[in-house]
């Protein structure tokens, strides 16, 4: 056996940027160096000659996300492109593990661009609650869980999906019949060996860990919703996530042929930082790491003058002579998330790296971007009450009410059987659901099935 010296050295270095699902460390505490992860995970990077492709697609400008390589690697997203030219429909699947009763702004990006991408292509969405992930990762109870995902399903519905083409669902309450059946035929694919080297699990781990990335990996599949997409079980499935969610959906890509099915073509974001700078996702039970959707105006205010990390020089006089490190400013990285104009961020970077600007000028500016954001979004969520629009979609959370959400899923996507003894009710509640989407300024293009 010959020992090789390089990818030794290769492989300790890797070691100090850890990229997993529940662990996101930087080397060093430096920056995550994106383009290793990934050579690493073994994803593409996504090109500008895939992005003038989603322009020409769907007749309007690229998102900013897109525009600004927040979202950056793919998995065969020039497959669903080269389908949906073809005329072929497809749908796409994201999620959030409910750990906090808010949401911060990191956890808004995937939301926001999943809307962004449903609007451009028209086509349906499903939303994974992982309740179950998080009571078995966070030591939460079920119960408690399960009122995160509740909590939670209110603020991704605040982000304004398209109601009429959407499903979100609980673990807890969904994971059953034609869903469970995909889930057993993918764990039988996938060794322990398999997940350990995937995952990192350890023999101390418990078995609900083994147990659970099949229920992340199936909704990639259209059979495990027959409700939504019966008859449809070629339906390409498109994954909208953060770079950290890749190793379920390798497994998932790994399984798929072997199981019959097509592989989920992803895209995948960077990572938001944290205010205190970008070395990594940020930290959850710092609340001064980051903006909740639940701050208020003065908390905005406060915590970006006090924690946002400056790449000012530290005197007036200094700033204007030398410039700011516009690199490692965090003001500037929140305004390339959330500042739509182009022409305004190119000029307050260009006046700001000169020393033209100082770093109050360009705070001021970030908590007026973000004051408007996390206002409207409190608006939309106040209007997401429990009695108002249970059935904003439901949330499938209610399990009383799932049964009528399938109904009325299916009658939108226009294979309702007529003499299903539901039909009635599914049209009373059809109309109360566009009352819904009026409230929540999403209410559906117009069109009826
Ligand atoms: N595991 C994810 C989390 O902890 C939640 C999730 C489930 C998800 N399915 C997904 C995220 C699909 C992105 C895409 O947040």
């Amino acid at each position: 056996m010959s020992s090789n010296p390089k990818p030794l050295a290769e492989s300790e270095e890797e070691q100090q940027q850890l990229v997993t699902p529940w662990e996101v460390s930087a080397k060093q505490g430096g920056k995550i160096d994106y383009d290793k992860l990934i050579d690493q995970f073994g994803c593409q990077r996504l090109d500008q000659s895939l992005i003038d492709r989603v322009q020409r697609l769907t007749n309007r400008p690229p998102h900013v996300f897109l525009r600004r390589g927040v979202f950056f690697a793919h998995r065969d997203f020039n497959d669903i492109l080269d389908a949906y030219e073809r005329g072929d429909k497809f749908y796409l699947y994201t999620g959030r593990g409910p750990s906090s009763e808010a949401l911060h702004l990191g956890h808004l990006v995937p939301f926001m661009f999943t809307k962004y991408l449903q609007d451009a292509f028209k086509v349906p969405l499903v939303i994974q609650l992982t309740d179950d992930e998080k009571c078995m990762w966070k030591n939460l109870s079920v119960e408690e869980s399960q009122r995160l995902a509740r909590e939670n399903a209110k603020d991704i519905i605040a982000c304004g999906f398209d109601i009429s083409r959407t499903f979100i669902f609980s673990d807890f309450d969904f994971v059953g019949g034609a869903f469970y059946r995909n889930m057993v035929k993918v764990s039988k694919c996938v060794t322990c060996n398999k997940v350990v080297g995937i995952f990192g699990f350890t023999g101390e781990d418990h078995i609900g860990k083994y147990s659970f990335p099949p229920v992340q990996a199936v909704p990639s599949f259209p059979s495990s919703f027959p409700h939504l997409f019966s008859g449809k079980e070629n339906l390409r499935c498109l994954i909208p996530c953060a770079i950290d969610q890749d190793p379920y959906f390798r497994m998932t890509r790994d399984v798929a042929p072997r199981i019959g099915y097509n592989k989920p073509s992803l895209i995948e974001s960077t990572f938001f930082p944290a205010l205190q700078g970008e070395t990594g996702k940020m930290n959850a039970s710092d609340p001064n790491s980051a903006i909740y959707v639940t701050d208020t105006a003065t908390n905005i205010k406060n915590k970006i003058n006090k924690y946002a990390f400056s790449g000012g020089q530290d005197t007036i006089e200094n700033q204007r002579k030398f410039g700011a490190n516009i690199e490692v400013d965090i003001p500037i990285k929140y305004l390339g998330f959330f500042l739509d104009d182009d022409a305004e961020l190119e000029h307050i970077s260009t006046e700001y790296g000169a020393g033209r600007m100082l770093t109050g000028e360009v705070k001021k500016r970030l908590i007026e971007v973000l004051t408007e954001l996390v206002e409207r979004h409190r608006r939309a969520r106040a209007a997401v009450t429990d009695e108002r629009i249970p059935l904003a979609i439901s949330l499938g959370v209610k399990l009383l009410q799932v049964e009528t959400l399938f109904a009325v899923a299916t009658l939108r996507l226009g294979t309702l059987n007529q003499k299903d003894p539901h039909s009635e009710k599914v049209k009373r509640f059809l109309q109360l659901f566009r009352d819904g989407g009026r409230v929540l300024g999403v209410a559906s293009d117009g069109e009826t099935q």
